[in-house]
């Protein structure tokens, strides 16, 4: 079984709230987005079993709706850790150690890129350059960002994060 099946079985969603949501969206013109970030708001994340129900009062199809979440980065359909772990790939991190610091976060969390822990403290991610080369290599933890980061400052910072789940 795999971490996200895991997960996945470990959840149980309640579809009163997803209707709830929804409700409040069904007459807007454009409702979708904002839709979906609410749903999202509301769950950490937007559940599959929300895509049909969205897809049916909408009138759209089930794969539209899962279509318009994969196109927005910021919209995600599985569970995501408290803190989200983000190691910078742009150039000027990764000719200055990104890569390094992208294979210590994997250990020190025991999870690879775009996994979450079992614990549900920390999702792994990569991102595309966050606009402070200069500091680079960049590692950023929730909305904290962290310069010129090498292997003991990454010790530091997730030394002690990985879970016994
Ligand atoms: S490349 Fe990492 S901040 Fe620009």
């Amino acid at each position: 079984m795999t971490l996200m099946d895991k997960q996945n079985t470990a959840r149980e969603i309640d579809l009163k709230r997803i209707n709830h949501v929804i409700a409040r969206y069904k007459d807007e013109k454009w409702p979708l987005i904002p839709l979906l970030q609410e749903i999202q708001q509301e769950f950490g994340y937007i559940p599959p079993e929300a895509i049909g129900p969205i897809a049916r009062v909408f009138g759209l199809f089930p794969s539209h709706v899962q279509g318009v979440i994969t196109f927005y980065e910021q919209l995600y359909t599985t569970p995501r850790g408290k803190k989200v772990v983000r190691v910078c790939r742009g150039t000027a991190c990764h000719v200055r150690g990104g890569k390094t610091i992208l294979k210590l976060a994997k250990q020190y969390l025991g999870i690879e890129e775009g996994q979450t822990t079992p614990d549900m403290e920390y999702t792994l991610e990569t991102v595309a350059c966050i606009g402070v080369c200069a500091l680079a290599p960049n590692l950023v933890i929730g909305k904290d960002t962290h310069g010129h980061m090498n292997p003991k400052k990454v010790a530091q910072l997730l030394g002690n994060a990985k879970s016994e789940g």
